[in-house]
C-alpha cells in the first residue's frame, strides 16, 4: 500500500472528526430542556474525545509525510434543538466513524507499522462504544 493512498484514508477521517468537533459543540449550545443538564455536559465531553482523535490522525499524517487537512467533511450538520434528533444525527455520526476506522484497520493490516495500527484500532473500539452508548440513549 501506498503511503498516499493511506494518507488519503487517514485525512477522510480527519474531515470526519474535524465535522464531529463542530456538529457536538453546536448541540452542546443548543440542547434544551430537562435533558440539557446531562447532555450539555455529555456532547461536551464528545468534543473533547473527536479533538483526541483527530490529534492522532493528524500525528500519523506528519509522521507518514502527509499534508493534513484542515476542512470538515462537508455532510450537513442539521441543526435542531430536539434532543432526539441530536442523539439521532450522533448515531449517525458514531456509525460512519466506526466505519471510516474499520477500512483504515484492513488497509493497515498491508503496511507494517503496528504502532500506527495500536492507535487506529484504539479510537475504533471507541467509536464502537459512542455507537452502543448512542443506541442505548435513543432506546
Ligand atoms: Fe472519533
Amino acid at each position: 500500500m501506498e503511503n498516499s493512498q493511506l494518507i488519503e484514508k487517514l485525512n477522510n477521517a480527519l474531515t470526519w472528526e474535524l465535522r464531529a468537533i463542530n456538529l457536538y459543540a453546536h448541540y452542546s449550545a443548543y440542547v434544551q430542556g430537562i435533558h440539557r443538564l446531562q447532555l450539555a455536559g455529555h456532547f461536551t465531553a464528545e468534543v473533547t474525545e473527536s479533538i483526541g482523535h483527530a490529534n492522532i490522525v493528524r500525528s500519523a499524517i506528519v509522521k507518514l509525510g502527509g499534508e493534513a487537512t484542515t476542512e470538515r467533511n462537508p455532510h450537513p450538520i442539521v441543526h435542531t434543538t430536539d434532543y432526539v434528533e441530536m442523539l439521532r444525527q450522533a448515531y449517525e455520526t458514531e456509525v460512519m466513524a466506526g466505519k471510516v476506522y474499520g477500512e483504515i484497520l484492513e488497509t493497515l493490516k498491508n503496511h507494517n507499522d503496528d504502532e500506527l495500527y495500536d492507535a487506529i484500532e484504539s479510537i475504533y473500539f471507541a467509536e464502537l462504544r459512542s455507537v452502543e452508548e448512542v443506541r442505548m440513549l435513543l432506546n
